[in-house]
Formats: C-alpha cells, structure tokens, sequence
C-alpha cells in the first residue's frame, strides 16, 4: 500500500501550475460563483462554510467535474464545541483534566464533521501573560509545561477517528508564534520578545503539537524577532519544518500573507505572496494573492516552483491522511445522531462542572437548599454569555441559565438583574436591594459579556463593567450573606468584589450547562476542583504578572510605591470543599544521572467529610545556570479523585530533560547542578525539598 506521500507524489507529477496553486488556495465560505474555480481545480479549500449539503455539492464539482479529482478541505474555527457548546478553553484548562479536554475536543469535532468541517482551526496553543489581551479566553493559559499537555490532549481529540477509519479532521495548532506577547494586549500588535524566551516559554505547546502529530500549522498575524510570521522564515522554515521536521502544512492567518505589505517588509501583492511563498506559508487564507501572483511569479523564476511542489506535497498529504480521496462526502443523516445528542450535552455538563475554580469560600459553600435566594445581576438569564467567544453553531437557546437552573432544582428564589452588564445606569439597582432585603442569602451574577473577550476585545480595564460594583456596595450594606458567580472571559483585576464577597466562584463562559453545573456546585453535588491557569493582578498596572517570572539581582526591592506585587489570586491556585493535606514527601534518589527519572512519592489525605478531587502540582526551581531562569516552574500534575478521608500515595516520574533548557547559543542542554522541588496544592505553596543532576 502506497503511502500518503507517495499517492501525494504520484498526483502531484500529473498537475499542472494552476492546479498545484489552486491547492495552495483557501477562500472564505463557499460561493455559487466560485464553482467554476473549483471546476478548474483553482481552489483547494473554503473557510467557514457550516452546510453540509452544499459542502457536498462544491465537493462533488471538484470529485467529478476537476480534472484530477482532488478533494477539497473544508475549515472553520471549532474553539469550544459546534453546536454544543462546551467552555471557553481557558476554562476548560482550569479543569486541568486531560481525559476530559480530549473528550469535549471530539465531541466538538465529531459535531462539527457531521457538516462536512475536516480541518479545524483550533488548538490555538498561545501562551498569554497579559489578560487585557482578549484571546486568553480561547487558549490554555500562562504555563508552557501545561499548555503543552493541554495543545496535545486537544490535538488528540480533534484529531480521533471517526467512523470510517480516518480522523474526524485535521487538527491547527495557532498562531504561529508569540501571537499572544503581542504589546499592551493589544491584539494584533507587534510582539517583542528574544528568542531564549520564545524558545523556553512560546514554543513548547507548539511543539507539543507536532510530537502529537498535527496535521497543520496557522501563521499569525504579529511579527516575530522583527519579521512579520506569515513571512518568517526563522520561525517556519528553521525551525518548524527544519528542527521539528514537522511535515503537515501551513496556512496562513486570514489574509496575514497581504498584510506583510502594511507591516512595510512588501510593497505590493505580488511580493507579499512572494514573502510567503518563501518563507513556508503553503496555503494562503482567503487574501488571494496565491491566486493572484504565484503563477507569474514562477514565469519569472522557475526555482520557485521547487517550493510550490514542497507546498503542495504537503497539503495533499494530509488531505489523503484524512481519507478525503476516499470519503469525500458527507453523510447528511449524521447530523440528526450526532448534533446535540444525550452524550455530548452531558460532556458539556462534566467540562463545565471541573472548569469552574473556587476562589473565596467563608465557610458558606455548600449551601443548603432551604434559605429563600436572592439570584441577582446581569447574567442570572442571560443565556448568550455562556455561548463564549466563539459560539461557532451554539445557540443562546439552549443554553440552561442559572435562574433556569435554580427552577429545574425546585429552589426557593426571587430573581433581579440589578443593572446591565455594561450600560452605567443605576436605576434598576434599589429595586433589586428592595427584593434582596426579603431573602437569606445573595447569589450575584457579576463579569463581562461574551463579546468583551477574544479576538480583537482587548481591555485596558480589567474591572467590572457598568454600574455592577455599585450594584454588590448597595447589597453589601444588607449585611446578609453574598456569593459572586463571575462570569469571566479573562482574569479580572476585582480586589473589592473579593473582598465584599463571602464567596466567590469563576464561573467564566461556561457553555450550555452553564446553570446546571453551577447550581450543582453551589449546593453541593458537585465539589469544585478546578484550578487557576492565569494569575489574577490586582490592577492592571501589575500587569504583565505571572508565577513563572525570572529571577532578578533585586528580588527583595519593592516595584511599585502604591501597590505591592503580590496577585490577586495566584496560578494554580483553586478551592474544594474537601480540605486536603500534604505530607511525606520521598524522594526515591535526589541525586540523578542525566539518563536517570526523578521520582517520588507524597502523600494526600482528604480531611474531610466529603469526596473531591485535588490537582497536586510539582514544580521546581533550577537553582544555578548560564542564564536567567525563572523562580518556579511547572514539571508534573496529577489530578486525582478521593473519597472522604481518605490517603493517597501518589507516585511521580519525571524525565530528566524536563529540567534542561536553552543555553545562550540556544543550545538545550540538562546541566549538572542543584534543584529545588516543590510538591503543593498551587503554585505558592506546598512541601519543598532538592535535588541533584551529577
Ligand atoms: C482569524 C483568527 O485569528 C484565527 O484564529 C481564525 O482561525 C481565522 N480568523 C479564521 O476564522
């Protein structure tokens, strides 16, 4: 049997130029007036297009009417569920729980295939430090160790196998690279970083997703070391392709090849097409300047079709990997099994419920459902927030809110929205303290819409909008018990809501089982497990702040004069009901050979009368190298349930090249020298020991 490169090689000696650029050709959503385009094999993939029959008929042109018979590839942004919308992906991080990430990345995708979608634009795997930035919402965090896991786990499910044998689709791991440094949180700005910090903090979730086997690769739209991504050859062809041998494709991000012309590195179409060419962008999104200028380009210098064949090679690759030559078509019954079906609803219940963190709990969680409730805020029935920031198919309509929710459980509760999420006006705020004043207990619903987050919605405040702080200090002055759910697409800079909260729970953008999982945990049938992966500053002034900072020659001098650096809440940082202990930390050896493993044992006893589960966190500190390093990082988690009281020995084995990193020439080398280890319950606590590389 011949393999996907060979068949690719095979087909590719019998196309002609035109047909080996059409390949390289991504347009938007599919147009009637473009079927003479696929006809002439001019295009090789569309965008967006979410129908399934007419996904079938564009592709039945290209099967039976295209010379060479090529399938086309259909994309679209399947972030966090299709149809059934599971959490935001930073929510889903906080679950730290991978079996289940992979789990609600198939289900989205087995969702989203049902429509003829086989290539989706996600994993985006960009680490963010800055939560003005609004595309934290859609990633895994600040972590590189943990958004690699997190990149693989997603990468794994969206790739899975379908029914006939091939997987669902072909799975994008974005934006390539440090899209996510970009200045100022400002979306789509320039990002400046050296490359020891690209290479220690950027790129590990990006190569996560080539050891996983990722099918493509999306270039992005900020400049990297000065030269724009869709145009990098450092970052595309060296070290992607040349150090990763990666051997999936590139496309380009919506039209970033064109815009190399205003980054000022081309001064037309025709050599930003060019820049991209060159670079290893294989397949231009939606600018047309492939189709446009590739082929003169090539009458002007022959050489150039050597990297078009490069291009191509790649992109049928992975079309036959996916079975397209096979299966073009999509079976349009398998929407009426898949879509919204029993399975995938209740996932989005489990996603949601391990997503939500606990972050303030007076000893008022779990609540009885006796007391007569006072549900108010902005999102108490709003059913469009949960959606999230990219709601591709889902539908505020069945989204279960949490007043709906309440209902379902048959609570005793009055309900008030108190103000609008966004709009200053306070009128509707005394009428909402007037309905409280009756009840025992305040559950107030504060936070940001859907639409204040991802793409493109940057903050330069990180508070609360609107007239919601006003809403909690009237309701504060009830001195009766309150608990906040925030709706969050981001970390939020909220001292005072912690502070006039006797409870707080991040509920973020929670998908369609926003209510039900929230309400289980608030009462009880649920324990909260959840766990920060962005630290949460205090002001926006800290930012950028994160656990995993350098070291400094004056670790000890203060660095403001009107606040102090310590965050809001840290990284890793989450609350159970359960109380859980550590102790026993054993190294097996603390001094290791370079081919050795670190391992050890430690004990956690849940303390307490109810079942939960705790994400124990290893992180390590090397404690002399030829550059700077940071104070603590991330090596090893494990998420492990436990009954009431009960012990567990857990056992870790770390690799030894955990512990290696980039020498100045950026070499990686695991050098010789002492460790301190942490073994804890976040990232600012836990048993310490050390330990030695010889
Ligand atoms: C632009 C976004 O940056 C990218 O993440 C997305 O995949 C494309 N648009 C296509 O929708």
């Amino acid at each position: 049997m011949a393999t996907s490169i060979q068949k690719a090689k095979r087909l590719l000696t019998k196309m002609t130029l035109d047909e080996k650029i059409g390949q390289m050709v991504q347009f938007g959503r599919i147009k009637l007036n473009e079927k003479n385009l696929v006809r002439e094999g001019k295009i090789g993939s569309f965008l967006n297009s979410r129908n399934v029959a007419l996904v079938n008929e564009v592709q039945r042109i290209a099967m039976e009417q295209s010379r060479l018979k090529i399938p086309l590839l259909i994309g679209s942004d399947i972030i966090h569920g299709y149809v059934s919308t599971f959490p935001i992906p930073v929510a889903e991080a906080c679950s730290w729980n991978l079996d289940l990430i992979e789990s609600s990345a198939k289900h989205a995708m087995t969702e989203a295939a049902a429509d003829g979608i086989r290539w989706n634009f996600a994993p985006m795997v960009d680490i963010a430090r800055d939560p003005r930035w609004g595309r934290i919402a859609e990633g895994a965090g600040e972590d590189p160790y943990l958004g690699a896991q997190i990149a693989k786990a997603r990468v794994r499910g969206f790739q899975a196998k379908g029914k006939n044998g091939y997987p669902l689709a072909a799975a994008c791991a974005k934006h390539f690279v440090a899209y996510g440094g970009a200045e100022g949180g400002r979306d789509y700005n320039t990002v400046d970083m050296s490359e020891h910090v690209l290479r220690t903090t950027y790129l590990p979730p990006f190569k996560a997703a080539v050891d996983e086997g990722v099918m493509s690769f999306m270039s992005s739209f900020n400049d990297i070391l000065s030269v724009p991504s869709s145009a990098n050859d450092f970052s595309l062809r060296q070290v992607l392709k040349g150090e990763w041998r990666f051997d999936g494709f590139v496309v380009s991000d919506w039209e970033s090849i064109e815009e190399v012309i205003a980054h000022g590195i081309a001064d037309d179409r025709t050599s930003s097409a060019l820049a991209g060419l060159k670079s290893g962008v294989d397949m231009d999104m939606h600018s047309g300047v492939y189709h446009d200028h590739l082929k003169e380009l090539v009458i002007k210098d022959k050489k150039l079709e050597l990297l078009i064949d490069d291009s191509v090679l790649r992109i049928l690759k992975i079309k036959y990997d996916l079975g397209l030559f096979e299966h073009p078509y999509t079976d349009p019954n398998l929407r009426d099994e898949v879509i919204l079906n029993k399975e995938t609803v209740e996932m989005t219940l489990k996603m949601a419920r391990e997503s939500i963190v606990l972050l303030k709990n007076e000893a008022l969680l779990p609540l009885s459902k006796e007391q007569k409730i006072a549900l108010i805020g902005p999102f108490g029935d709003d059913p469009h927030t949960p959606i999230g920031c990219w709601g591709a198919e889902g539908n505020h309509k069945n989204t279960v809110t949490v007043k709906m929710a309440f209902e379902n459980a048959g609570l005793d509760f009055v309900i008030a929205q108190g103000c609008d999420s966004i709009d200053p006006k306070v009128e509707w705020i005394q009428e909402a303290v007037d309905l409280a004043s009756h009840q025992d207990i305040i559950i107030l619903t504060l936070g940001e819409r859907q639409d204040m987050s991802g793409e493109n919605n940057n903050r330069a405040f990180l508070d609360l909008p609107g007239a919601q702080l006003e809403l909690l200090r009237a309701l504060k002055k009830l001195n009766k018990p309150i608990i906040t759910l925030l709706f969050n697409g981001r970390p939020m800079t909220i001292p005072e809501t912690v502070e006039k909260s006797d409870a707080l729970l991040a509920v973020w953008h929670l998908g369609l089982s926003s209510g039900t999982a929230i309400t289980e945990i608030l009462f009880g049938d649920v324990n909260p497990s959840g766990k920060l992966v962005t630290t949460f500053p205090k002001t926006v002034g800290q930012i950028p702040l994160y656990y995993n900072h350098k070291r400094t020659g004056r670790p000890k001098f203060r660095r403001y004069i009107d606040c102090d650096e310590e965050p809001l809440f840290h990284f890793g940082f989450g609350l159970s009901y359960s109380n859980f202990i550590y102790d026993k930390l054993i190294m097996k050896k603390s001094r290791l050979g370079k081919k050795d493993k670190l391992e050890f044992t430690i004990d956690v006893y849940n303390d307490s009368d109810i079942d939960g589960q705790e994400i124990v966190q290893v992180y390590y500190r090397d404690l002399l190298a030829q550059v700077t390093r940071p104070v603590k990082e991330l090596c090893a988690f494990e998420k492990a349930n436990f009954k009431a009281h009960q012990l567990k020995t857990l056992s870790f084995s770390i690799p030894i090249s955990q512990f290696g990193y980039y020498d100045p020439e950026m070499n990686f080398i695991i050098e010789k020298g002492n460790f301190a280890l942490w073994v804890g319950p976040s990232s600012i606590e836990g048993i310490a020991s050390e330990f030695t590389i010889r």
